[in-house]
């Protein structure tokens, strides 16, 4: 096979004259065009990001349940109930249904929930650690497990924001501090 063999070396040959060449130092007008070219994609940054379309989300002032939401800062109640949507959405629906309906005799609604509007740290701390045993939901027991759910502070505020300002419960607006302090306990 001398074809090939010959075709190598002709390769290796331009593959060592190109090396060579590289070896050298480029001239000085490509440096400075090189570094030109460098600014000028550092200049070149991202516009801000686009703001997030907030869909079908009520806004609440003043309910007879009493909201403690203003106190609670910089990611407004409508940001975060959309925000918390997407996170119910994606984690917690598949059990608790859509509209919070839950599953008889396997998983307890979340939808105008005694047990969920008695204790809001207790809800912080069945996402941050789970829930297993038996428990009882607007007359109903349920004797399950709910393993923990591995989000953020801020994420669980925003589900539970989103779970608390939907379907009849009562409203609360559930801070990233508040999460936090939950979770400092364990
Ligand atoms: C794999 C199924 C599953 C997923 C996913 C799940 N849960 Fe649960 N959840 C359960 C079960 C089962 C219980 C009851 C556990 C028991 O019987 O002790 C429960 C109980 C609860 C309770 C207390 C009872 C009530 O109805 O008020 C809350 C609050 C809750 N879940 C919220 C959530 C939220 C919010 C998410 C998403 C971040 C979520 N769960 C994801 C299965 C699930």
């Amino acid at each position: 096979m001398k074809i090939p063999i010959n075709l190598y070396n002709s390769l290796g040959m331009a593959l060592i004259a190109l090396l060579m060449m590289a070896a050298c130092s480029p001239p000085p007008t490509k440096v400075s065009d090189l570094a030109k070219m460098q600014v000028s994609r550092t200049v070149q940054t991202e516009q801000g990001s686009p703001s997030q379309e907030l869909t079908g989300v009520q806004e609440l002032p003043g309910d007879e349940h009493g909201d403690k939401g203003a106190a609670t800062a910089n990611k407004s109640l409508a940001r975060k109930i959309a925000s918390g949507k997407q996170i119910y959405v994606n984690n917690c629906l598949a059990c608790h249904q859509a509209s919070g309906e839950g599953i008889a005799n396997a998983f307890p609604p979340l939808s105008n929930s005694d047990y969920l509007n008695a204790d809001v740290d207790r809800a912080i701390g069945i996402l941050l650690h789970g829930l297993r045993g038996e428990i009882t939901v607007n007359g109903n027991k349920y004797n399950s497990i709910m393993t923990r759910q591995h989000l953020s502070n801020e994420e669980v505020a925003d589900v539970l924001t989103y779970v608390y300002n939907s379907w009849d419960n009562n409203k609360t607006d559930v801070s990233a501090a508040r999460v936090e302090a939950v979770r400092s306990k364990h």
